[in-house]
């Protein structure tokens, strides 16, 4: 099969995510074709995209084991039109649940043929320099084994005839009991919306801009505690460091973390 093209589809507010897919692609050895980052409101509020590549790359970072809630509808009103998709979730260090089922549930209801799958690890969005989780991953091992994915996944594809010959498995995965029992949205309960220190912020409206849920207010810079889904990209994108992660039980939530995250995790590919 030819396969000259790719369309990536991503949702990354710390840009974890997108790191792997970017190593997939370089992998591949193909155009990109389109991007379609989803992690602006705008771009998810946008209809179904037209899918112009030959293959698709679709990224999202696993919170609270799944896929997060906020890309959901888009990527449920995506047409696959029996395109080959490969499905990528990014998970900081603790578990990536079930997050690779959803997307394989998704994918094929929205009439993609899912050709290859994979759980990478990403610096958690939680990770500070002084409680740091998973700290600086992916890394240049992980990127490596992202790129060879990439490469394994053009091998595959160019010595098959039709994509009817494919069938993957994805194993199943497993949610702990914690993220059963907690309501949606659950990091809301354990951290607080991040202020501006105003003798450190520049007013570049940075956070403003890549704030994926628009809740910051361009003026106050102050971040609506209902809409803030606690992504943390307005802490790590911030070039003067002037908002940092604040906990509301700060002892407990950054010990469960630390003993949560202690076993180094490695990449799983299914192909
Ligand atoms: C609200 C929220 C929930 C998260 N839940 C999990 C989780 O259940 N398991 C895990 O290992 N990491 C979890 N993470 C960490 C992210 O999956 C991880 O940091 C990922 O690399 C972020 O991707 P990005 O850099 O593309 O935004 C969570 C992060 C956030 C913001």
């Amino acid at each position: 099969m030819l396969i000259s093209s790719v369309t990536t589809i991503y949702f990354s507010p710390t840009g974890t995510t997108k790191k792997i897919i970017n190593a997939i692609v370089k992998g591949m050895g193909i155009a990109n074709d389109k991007i379609i980052d989803i992690t602006l409101h705008k771009v998810r509020d946008d209809e179904s995209p037209l899918i112009d590549g030959d293959i698709v790359l679709i990224g999202v970072p696993v919170y609270e084991e799944k896929i997060p809630e906020i890309v959901y509808p888009f990527l449920a009103d995506l047409k696959g039109n029996g395109k080959p998709v490969v499905l990528i979730g990014v998970y900081g260090n603790i578990g990536e649940g079930i997050v690779l089922n959803e997307l394989d549930f998704i994918a094929q209801k929205s009439g993609f043929k899912v050709v290859a799958a994979g759980a990478f690890i990403g610096e958690h969005s939680f990770s500070t320099k002084k409680r740091p989780i998973a700290q600086n991953r992916p890394n240049k091992d992980d990127l490596n084994k992202a790129e060879q994915f990439g490469k394994s996944i053009m091998e595959k594809i160019q010595n098959i005839n039709s994509l009817k010959d494919v069938s993957l498995k994805i194993p199943k995965g497993k949610l702990p009991l914690i993220a059963k029992v907690v309501p949606k949205n659950s990091a809301r309960l354990f951290t607080k919306t991040p202020l501006a220190d105003l003798s450190k912020c520049s007013r570049c409206n940075i956070c403003v801009k890549l704030c994926p849920m628009s809740a910051i207010d361009k003026e106050t810079l102050e971040i609506d505690e209902e809409k803030c889904i606690r992504c943390f990209s307005c802490v790590k994108r911030c070039p003067k460091k002037a908002r940092e992660i604040r906990y509301k039980h700060r002892f407990l939530v950054t010990n469960v973390l630390a003993i949560k995250s202690r076993d180094i995790k490695e990449p799983k590919m299914y192909l």
